[in-house]
């Protein structure tokens, strides 16, 4: 039987002013600015940071490889989408090719605010400070075409998240459900 979950969620602002680091990449890595040429490399980073995590269950195109292929092509033909606010990380290990660890993607909403898509990082390369400097550099980028604000919805129990999108200035504003059809899966 299909029967709808609903997954709680929170929309979190930030006043892009406050925002004062620098994105810095950690040793090893680096930050590759958006050109359509990596669209498949940002929806491959995309699917290998989401497949196992919450969010595939929240939104199921981001846990299957076609769909992050076909999320990045939607992101990138919006109206809004900011090449400024889309970054890959990328790791270039000696004697090896590059692998993509990290993406982030930013378009304008239509008040004028930043609105942060998708912030991933692969499994492998978490808790180094990569995910906050994606962040700081598509932060970075909002600012630079002018806008003041910027947000994001983040589901409510992926608590690390959260606790850097706080540290970065991010305060949430808002709870809001995301239904979603599902075989009768109990309310979470
Ligand atoms: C949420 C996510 C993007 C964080 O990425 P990340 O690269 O691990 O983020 P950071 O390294 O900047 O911060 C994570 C932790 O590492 C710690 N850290 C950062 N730099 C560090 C360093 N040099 N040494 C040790 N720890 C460090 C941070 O303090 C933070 O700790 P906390 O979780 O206890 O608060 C990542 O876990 C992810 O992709 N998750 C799956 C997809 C997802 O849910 N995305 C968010 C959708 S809204």
């Amino acid at each position: 039987m299909i029967g709808l979950t609903y997954f709680k969620r929170f929309r979190m602002e930030v006043e892009l002013g406050r925002v004062l680091a620098e994105p810095v990449a950690p040793d090893g890595y680096r930050l590759i600015p958006w050109r359509p040429e990596l669209l498949s490399a940002h929806a491959e980073a995309k699917y290998h940071s989401f497949r196992n995590g919450i969010d595939a269950n929240v939104f199921p195109c981001l846990g299957e490889n076609e769909g992050c292929l076909r999320l990045m092509r939607e992101i990138s033909q919006k109206e809004g989408f900011l090449p400024e606010a889309t970054w890959l990380a990328v790791q270039d290990p000696v004697a090896a090719a590059p692998e993509f660890c990290g993406t982030i993607q930013g378009i304008r909403d239509r008040t004028g605010m930043g609105a942060i898509q998708n912030l991933g990082i692969t499994p492998e390369h978490r808790g180094q400070g990569l995910g906050r400097t994606l962040m700081l550099a598509a932060l970075a980028g909002f600012r630079s075409v002018g806008l003041r604000r910027a947000y994001l919805e983040v589901t409510a129990q992926n608590d690390s998240a959260i606790r850097l999108y706080r540290r970065l200035g991010f305060h949430k504003v808002r709870t809001v459900y995301k239904a979603v059809e599902a075989p009768s899966m109990a309310l979470r």
